[in-house]
């Protein structure tokens, strides 16, 4: 069955964002070093893929590592950036075999040169595809994305090439990471945390936000399936009044 035959006639979310936590409570449940939780994480992030391909969304993006997780032991951090490489080595081309397109965002500045390079080729592999967009947010922070983007506004200021006074919200969001995608309908974050630890700061502005207790490496098609139903059943006012909103969705059902 097709994964939206569940949910037939609803407004599917189109972009949904993951921050995907849990990963270390999960082995240490389990008695084991926190690198196996990451290990088990692996497999519901293919999960996550194949079930956002299959809903027919436009974009998945993952919270894979946070500008803050650089703080962990540096044993963890090494081992996050093993899997990450490994991971990259061993997916990329089953993506490119699905016509599915990758994209890292954050600062791959800090990566090691081979890592970037991995990158920049799984990047260019992929650019061309159109079956969706899978975001991973790697060395990601919110502010950061801030920053860059006015940072980028400022050099056109300095070449002269851009006035102050024509800085609008529109021009500083082409700056932003994903300006060319759909926006993030939904936010899901897994392990029970109730905050967006430096996450797409920008680009949330009118998603939904689902929080659960499952943790990442138990979130599979099921978890899944219930944070889709929890925004189907949402109102999305996005500033106007909930009359408003049933008045413009009977006029499109009438159409
Ligand atoms: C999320 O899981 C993965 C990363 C941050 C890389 P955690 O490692 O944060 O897991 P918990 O929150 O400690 O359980
Ligand atoms: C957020 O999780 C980052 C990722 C999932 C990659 P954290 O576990 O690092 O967030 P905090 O420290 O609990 O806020
Ligand atoms: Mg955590």
């Amino acid at each position: 069955m097709p994964a939206t035959a569940a949910f037939e006639g609803q407004p599917l979310p189109r972009h949904v964002a993951i921050i995907m936590d849990g990963n270390g409570r999960w082995a240490e449940q389990r008695g084991k070093f926190r690198v196996s939780g990451h290990k088990a994480g692996v497999k519901s992030v293919r999960a996550a893929v194949s079930f956002g391909y299959r809903l027919g969304l436009d974009a998945l993006t993952l919270f894979a590592f946070s500008s803050e997780n650089w703080r962990r032991p540096e044993d963890e951090v090494s081992a996050l950036m093993s899997l990450f490489i490994a991971v990259l080595g061993s997916e990329v081309r089953k993506l490119h075999r699905n016509n599915i397109r990758l994209r890292i965002i954050g600062d791959r500045s800090a990566f090691a040169p081979h890592l970037q390079r991995k990158i920049d080729d799984a990047e260019r592999l992929t650019a061309s595809n159109t079956g969706f967009t899978l975001n991973i947010a790697a060395n990601y922070g919110g502010r950061w994305d801030i920053t860059q983007a006015a940072r980028g506004l400022a050099e056109q200021v300095a070449r002269g090439e851009l006035a102050p006074a024509e800085i609008t919200e529109s021009l500083l969001n082409e700056h932003i990471q994903l300006a060319d995608s759909t926006p993030v309908d939904l936010l899901i974050r897994t392990g029970g945390e109730q905050r967006i630890s430096n996450f797409l700061l920008w680009q949330l502005a009118y998603a939904e936000f689902y929080f659960t207790p499952v943790l990442w490496p138990d979130f599979g098609e099921d978890a899944f399936s219930d944070a889709i139903a929890a925004f189907v059943g949402r109102e999305r006012r996005f500033g106007c009044t909930g009359a408003q909103i049933r008045e413009q969705l009977a006029q499109k059902t009438d159409a």
